[in-house]
């Protein structure tokens, strides 16, 4: 690929201040510029943004780090974004993501169900990004283009194989494409927005149809059997996923471990900001996610909305998240806490489910009487049920959408062929 020659800045042979703008670049690796996040309140540590921090000098000399940028709404973000961003960072040393505005997601699909704050603080949270552009435009304009350019030492722009047209018809990626500085990855994941969406509104009809029918059993089952295979996941989890997304490191010696368990269903800004909390408590972050019979127990028959390997999943791609038990126990037992040398167990102030409801058992009770329980107040107070209330309160926005969008996705699924790649 042409493009490669002008990688050599740091040999010192090819300079294009223009292009580069070494000074400019070097600050960014040193963490002294903090453009890309202004006006970002409550912004994960630069520490965590920029991991290659300690390597600078070995990067000197030898080639400079190709930086790649990919954008999207992120809204309701899943782990079939998170993979995109992971196969997207694979094609570069380092990953910039644009994240739409409020306002041109209002513009274009209508309103988002997570604010711009969320959504940051979830695609912050992703191991595979090292830098976020808040308020990105809808569709890349050349204008954008030259910014991602120029400023942002943008070296390819990432997009999925889905086609993305701007409003006139014309491919958006066409002058990246032109120049030489497109690159594509494939869509994978059998899981979008609009299927989350649908599982929500889903289990809003059950619980009305339910309601109305009161005890009439063979209605409910059937109305819930139907929703839930309309909107099942179409996502098949591989070992070779979970290897994706795992660290595939265990805690090393002398290491303090941190245990936080939960549903962690449909995730969000909330549990992203609790695991980072947790995570600073100890040098390695356990996380214990319930068995989909667990959600459903505590939560009620509509819960979770995400199944077990979902879930593992999406908290598998956060960045302070160091191991899951993909299939937790409700209660924490003595056992539990030898095996893996738990030395803190770690739980919100906001939680989904109230463990101390009459006649339940109190599933802290043993690291509670071995005085190693904290309780650790949550940075956020958005929950699983609040997300799903929002799209509960404008039910007929989210349904006149998503009619449209899963016309759209049902032709994706229907033409798709095979392809490889991971
Ligand atoms: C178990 O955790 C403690 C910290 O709480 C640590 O000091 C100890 O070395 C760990 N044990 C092993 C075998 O790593
Ligand atoms: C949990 O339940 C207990 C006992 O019913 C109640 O006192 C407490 O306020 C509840 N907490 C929450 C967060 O709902
Ligand atoms: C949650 O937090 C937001 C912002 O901090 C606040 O405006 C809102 O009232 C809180 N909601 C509840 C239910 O506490």
């Amino acid at each position: 690929m042409e493009y490669h020659g002008y990688y050599s800045i740091w040999d010192g042979v090819y300079y294009h201040p223009h292009l580069f703008g070494g000074i400019m670049l070097t600050a960014a690796l040193l963490g002294f510029s903090t453009s890309y996040f202004t006006g970002i309140a409550g912004f994960p540590d630069l520490a965590y943004m920029l991991p290659y921090l300690g390597n600078l000098q070995k990067q000197k000399g030898v080639k400079k780090r190709v930086r790649v940028y990919m954008d999207g709404c992120f809204d309701l973000m899943h782990y079939g974004h998170a993979n995109a961003l992971r196969q997207a960072k694979a094609l570069g040393d380092e990953l910039v993501v644009g994240i739409v505005s409020d306002e041109e997601i209002i513009k274009n699909k209508g309103p988002p169900v997570l604010s711009m704050d969320e959504r940051l603080s979830l695609v912050s949270g992703l191991k595979w990004v090292d830098e976020v552009i808040a308020n990105a435009p809808y569709a890349i304009t050349e204008d954008f283009m030259n910014t991602l350019f120029n400023d942002h030492k943008i070296d390819y722009i990432i997009h999925g194989d889905d086609p993305c047209l701007l409003p006139d018809g014309s491919d958006a990626y066409a002058l990246a494409k032109k120049v030489g500085r497109y690159k594509q990855i494939k869509r994978t994941e059998g899981v979008s927005s609009t299927d989350i969406v649908g599982r929500i509104l889903a289990s809003m009809e059950d619980n009305e149809v339910s309601e109305v029918n009161g005890e009439c059993n063979g209605i409910k089952r059937n109305t819930e059997s139907q929703s839930i295979s309309k909107h099942a996941s179409k996502f098949l989890p591989t070992s070779r996923r979970i290897v994706q997304f795992a660290n595939g490191k265990g805690a090393g010696p002398n290491a303090r471990v941190v245990y936080i368990d939960g549903g962690f269903d449909l995730f969000h800004a909330g549990h992203v900001e609790i695991l980072k909390n947790a995570r600073q408590l100890g040098d390695f972050l356990l996380v214990g996610i319930y068995t989909d019979q667990t959600v459903s127990q505590q939560r009620g028959t509509h819960f979770p909305l995400m199944h077990l390997h979902e879930r593992s999943l999406s908290v598998l791609a956060c960045r302070y998240v160091d191991e899951v038990i993909i299939g937790a126990p409700w209660e924490i037992s003595k056992d539990m806490i030898t095996t893996f040398n738990i030395s803190v167990v770690v739980h919100g102030t906001v939680s989904e489910s109230n463990s101390s409801i009459a006649g339940m058992v109190d599933p802290y009770k043993i690291p509670k009487s071995m005085g190693i329980f904290r309780t650790l107040e949550s940075p956020k107070n958005i929950t699983t049920t609040s997300v799903a209330q929002r799209i509960k309160a404008n039910h007929e926005i989210y349904q006149k959408r998503n009619v449209k969008k899963e016309a759209s996705e049902k032709k994706f699924y229907e033409e798709r062929k095979y392809i490889s790649g991971d």
